[in-house]
């Protein structure tokens, strides 16, 4: 059975440079064996994370979902943009619900639907670092949630020319690096699997 991926972008902008770059880095791990799920987190709106809300009206409907496709996937592609160095409020607000509690009451924050599970990160930016200054917060967050985070990562600067009409990435080497990242969480589900 082929390992499953979610794959989210930190931006649910409608032209958004991440979520190409996001498809890029699913066609690299498809190549490398894995089945491949994209989801925009803009189908998933969920109020900025508040505690008197979730105890008053329990966990949001979007957040349990979202915990739903976390625990039936094998590992996460991400892409990101760069907000002043960091990654979204987006992407970290669904990540901080997605780290409570089940609804049903079981599981430690943050840990049964993700933890031990590989996890892959890029960025996206018009800038010439290519966001890569959020990478190491990426990495640091996602890590804290137990995620396996898999060394390879990739910023792809000038990403508003870097693309194709067909939605590729034109230079071999940066396609590459994107892919690369994907192909080896498709390798780290794998292997966590005992594949
Ligand atoms: C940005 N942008 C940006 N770019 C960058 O390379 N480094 C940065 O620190 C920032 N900071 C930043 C802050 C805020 C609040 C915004 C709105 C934007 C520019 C950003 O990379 C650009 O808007 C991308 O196009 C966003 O990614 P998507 O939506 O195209 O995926």
């Amino acid at each position: 059975l082929k390992p499953r991926l979610l794959a989210l972008s930190g931006s649910a902008r409608r032209d958004s440079l991440n979520r190409k770059v996001l498809a890029v880095m699913a066609r690299g791990a498809e190549a490398a064996g894995a089945e491949v799920r994209v989801v925009s987190l803009g189908d998933y709106p969920l109020p900025l994370y508040d505690g008197d809300l979730e105890d008053s009206q329990g966990l949001p409907d979007n957040a349990a979902r979202l915990q739903q496709l976390f625990a039936s996937h094998d590992g996460l592609l991400l892409a990101s943009p760069e907000y002043n160095g960091f990654f979204t409020p987006l992407l970290k607000n669904a990540l901080d619900w997605v780290s409570r509690p089940l609804p049903d009451g079981s599981g430690r924050p943050g840990t049964v639907h993700v933890r031990g599970k590989p996890a892959g990160i890029t960025a996206a930016s018009p800038g010439g670092l290519g966001g890569i200054r959020s990478l190491q917060h990426t990495r640091q967050y996602l890590a804290n949630l137990g995620f396996l985070v898999v060394p390879e990562q990739m910023g792809v600067s000038q990403a508003d020319k870097a693309f194709t009409d067909a939605g590729e990435l034109g230079d071999e080497g940066v396609r590459k690096a994107v892919e690369g990242v994907g192909a080896a969480v498709a390798r780290l589900a794998m292997a966590v699997r005992g594949d």
